[in-house]
């Protein structure tokens, strides 16, 4: 169970999690109509340092989840940034955290409808180890539930109501004996794992089904594309991906911040290349959690340091206009 940090952010300020309450009749409640991130901060023992992971790229992201949803979000990406890491701070982690910021339709009201209606936001933490295994390959199974198309409820928005389809495939694939699901879209092609994106290794290539194919555009997605090409001399192919490519790929994985780089070594009770984790995701593995603990001198920009005093808060505002 996930125990939330002592403080959190809501209605505006930082309070005790304990007072942050809404009613049972909140309309995101009810209708499912909010949107949220999830971001995580790396504890790094070595530098005593609790590092959070692309904070830019996220509230980005919220912000476009937000136009969608039709909520005001009162808050730059800068002051997101900013809150963020002082809500980490004074909760005081000495551990990987994952951070929830979550906006929603907040009035106390019936009624089904995004307009004319006020809007609530929050923070809160929560100590996170790994959401799914990573080290020594997960089973998957293709669900039989298929991902919500983009003119449904659009999977490119982190919309709450949304995650009702992830979680249908989840419970699916666990009662069934895997470790997580894999949907198709409507077309049958692949899509993306409950919470996470996927990539299949084909020789010297990375597949990964292209932004059109109904994913989040995941931030952990662009970021191992970087790390293949840039650290490894390895192109990424964003296209349509079969569902036999599943069973024939060298190598597959997911990825999402929540499951890191997590290798998928059987499929479908196929096994994936020779069945054990890859040299590939091995290597992505060994660059993204160096990257991710402020590890790696190439990247500073992809961390904000917490408890960096006064440097934790200029690097906040050198990244948010990178
Ligand atoms: C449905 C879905 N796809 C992909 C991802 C991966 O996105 P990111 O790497 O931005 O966390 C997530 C995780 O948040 C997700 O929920």
């Amino acid at each position: 169970m996930s125990v939330a940090g002592e403080w959190c952010f809501f209605k505006g300020q930082f309070m005790p999690f304990v007072d942050a309450k809404v009613s049972v009749m909140t309309h995101a409640l009810n209708y499912g109509t909010g949107c949220f991130e999830g971001i995580r901060a790396y504890w790094n023992r070595g530098h005593e340092e609790l590092y959070v992971l692309k904070a830019k790229a996220h509230f980005e992201r919220m912000h476009r989840s937000c136009r969608v949803l039709r909520i005001d979000l009162p808050f730059s990406v800068e002051e997101l940034t900013r809150i963020t890491i002082e809500l980490v701070r004074r909760n005081g982690y000495r551990e990987d955290v994952y951070i929830r910021p979550l906006a929603f339709k907040s009035r106390e009201m019936i009624g089904v409808r995004l307009h004319d209606i006020e809007d609530g936001f929050c923070i809160f933490t929560a100590p996170m180890g790994n959401y799914i295994p990573i080290d020594d390959g997960i089973k998957c199974g293709v669900s039989s539930w298929r991902r919500m198309d983009d003119n449904m409820i659009t999977p490119s928005a982190k919309v709450t109501g949304l995650y009702v389809n992830s979680a249908l495939a989840k419970t699916e694939a666990i009662e069934n004996g895997y470790d997580e699901a894999i949907m198709l879209t409507q077309a049958g092609n692949v899509s993306e794992g409950s919470a996470e994106n996927i990539f299949l290794v084909q020789g010297d290539t990375l597949v990964t089904p292209a932004k059109g194919e109904n994913i989040l555009v995941g931030i952990t997605r662009n970021a191992v594309m970087e790390l293949a090409q840039q650290e490894l001399g390895l192109p990424t192919v964003e296209r349509n991906v079969g569902r036999s490519e599943l069973y024939n790929s060298d190598e597959v994985f997911l990825c999402g911040t929540g499951a890191q780089i997590s290798p998928v070594t059987e499929i479908d009770h196929r096994k994936v290349g020779t069945g054990a984790v890859g040299p590939v995701t091995r290597q992505l593995q060994d660059v993204y959690f160096r990257a991710v603990r402020g590890e790696d001198p190439t990247r500073p920009h992809w961390v904000h340091a917490v408890y960096g005093g006064a440097s934790a808060a200029t690097h906040a505002v050198a990244e948010a206009s990178h």
